[in-house]
């Protein structure tokens, strides 16, 4: 009863997770539901924000309740989330205007085209990104140009925009805090990284009410408290929500990538690459992003980032559209089988299903599979899908050092960073060596460790480096020369996939 405990809400964009950390650092309950999506017309994609909201309430209860926890034990709230997706809601009913629009959305891709040179140019020094669909920008106007009288009410002051950390905060406190963080608000191309406030001249651009943005806080302090009830009719405890931060950013705290150059990557639905560069927002000259890494105690640290849209996502496809694998955890068994045949050809998949991102940022390319013959089989098209993680990670990896010279250790996270195969292929075409923590659960411990900083639960982040524990070092074993081809093949792929549609 002692030990107090801190709760991660972990809202992914396929799922909702809470997780319980104990003072050690280790997740000692978790509990997680999916949450439906939705693909309404081509190159559309929602999901219901009521559902999310819900779903992350059950799997609250749950943990709590089937865990045997109560709310005295818990500390403090840390919230992560899938960044750029877009609520908006009506503030009196707390109902949304319509659907979220989720980060793969592409639907705003011709009003990003529209955006004069002179603009683009000012939306990269501003912001730090690129101006594409993939930000939050361009979705809120759709809302308000599409939904009737939305731009009415925002302007009288009666709607709340908010990325979904900001909309999780809004509803735990019954509408108290209304905020966001610097991770997420440097996510929606509305946000200055210089001045670290919402930027006028882009609001005014997009033509955004300012009255309907959140305030935005550190990513480590308390935001307000829940409402009674949350947990059960029983237990009235309010608990302090104390970290909001976007779920890329959260891993590369929850890996303590907290010195210059550290980087980590996250094999997720996308794959995202970030780099620490420290105190000073860097704009990258080779396609990647500048983001705010985290802000504790004013001071704001900063990352480059690489984001690969498609990752575990294609993974997904073969599942659940060729329907060639029965789950994810099975490509593993192909992977072998296809390794078995040294004669088998070398196959390449580029699942560019929506476009490329970092370090391309090309919206016309179009996935394509290359180097089929009579003899290819289905084990070979499962070995390519996986290595396509790698080849994708590995360009962002070169553009990084393009950047800033420098890259320590990687370290590695997330569901795909599972699978040694996968690792090992990584070190070798990229050079270098890996870092697999024991828990690769990272976005939930990042903002776990900034909520229980905020409470007191842990000192600083010193306290908390003790904790973190190493499964396993991956280190290349092929030499440069030896995966030169290999390189030179995913290179020939890509660039065969481009202007598809144009
Ligand atoms: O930028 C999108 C990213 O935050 C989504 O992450 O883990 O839900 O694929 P994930």
């Amino acid at each position: 009863m002692n030990d107090k405990f801190i709760m991660a809400l972990d809202e992914g964009t396929t799922s909702a997770r809470t997780l319980i950390i104990d003072s050690k650092g280790d997740i000692v309950a978790s509990s997680q539901e999916e949450i439906a999506m939705s693909y309404p017309a081509a190159g559309w994609v929602e999901q219901d924000a009521l559902e999310i909201w819900n779903t992350q309430r059950t799997t609250i209860q749950n943990v709590m309740n089937y865990g045997g926890f109560k709310g005295e034990q818990i500390a403090g709230i840390g919230i992560t989330n899938q960044r750029e997706t877009v609520v908006v809601w009506d503030k009196e009913s707390g109902q949304p205007i319509y659907n979220a629009i989720v980060w793969q959305d592409r639907r705003t891709e011709n009003d990003i085209k529209k955006i004069p040179a002179a603009m683009k140019k000012q939306i990269i020094e501003k912001t730090g990104l690129i101006p594409d669909a993939y930000f939050s920008a361009t979705k809120l106007k759709w809302i308000l140009d599409n939904i009737p009288g939305a731009k009415e009410k925002a302007k009288a002051g009666k709607l709340a925009f908010g990325t979904i950390n900001t909309w999780l905060i809004w509803r735990l406190t019954k509408g108290q805090a209304f905020v966001t963080d610097p991770t997420n608000a440097s996510r929606t191309m509305l946000y200055n990284l210089q001045t670290k406030t919402w930027d006028k001249d882009l609001l005014k651009y997009f033509d955004i009410p300012e009255q309907m943005l959140p305030e935005i806080k550190s990513n480590s302090e308390v935001y307000g408290k829940t409402f009674e009830g949350l947990i059960s009719h029983a237990d009235k405890t309010s608990i302090p929500i104390a970290s909001s931060i976007g779920d890329q950013q959260a891993a590369l705290v929850g890996q303590l990538g907290l010195k210059k150059g550290d980087t980590k990557i996250t094999y997720g639905t996308g794959c995202f690459i970030l780099m620490n560069i420290g105190e000073q927002p860097l704009i990258s000259k080779n396609g990647l992003l500048t983001t705010v890494g985290y802000q504790i105690n004013n001071k704001t640290t900063y990352a480059l980032e690489g984001s690969v849209m498609i990752a575990g996502a294609a993974i997904q496809w073969l599942r659940d559209n060729l329907r060639i694998v029965y789950s994810s955890a099975e490509t593993e068994w192909y992977v072998e089988q296809a390794r078995k045949n040294p004669n088998a050809p070398q196959v390449y998949f580029v699942p560019s299903f929506s476009g490329l991102g970092s370090p391309y940022w090309d919206p016309s390319s179009r996935g394509a599979i290359f180097g089929l013959d009579r003899s290819v089989r289905r084990e070979d098209i499962v070995k390519a899908t996986v290595e396509s993680l790698a080849f994708q990670a590995n360009d962002v990896l070169n553009a990084m050092k393009e950047d800033s010279g420098i890259i320590k250790k990687i370290k590695v996270d997330g569901g795909a960073a599972k699978n040694d195969y996968l690792m090992q292929f990584q070190a070798d075409i990229s050079q270098s060596m890996l870092e697999r923590p024991k828990n690769v659960e990272t976005t939930g411990l990042g903002a776990a460790y900034l909520a229980g900083i905020a409470t007191g639960v842990w000192k600083d982040f010193d306290d908390i480096r003790t904790k973190r524990k190493i499964d396993k070092i991956f280190n290349f074993t092929r030499t440069e020369d030896d995966v030169k081809p290999l390189l030179h093949g995913w290179d020939m792929a890509v660039g065969r996939t481009r202007n598809w549609l144009t």
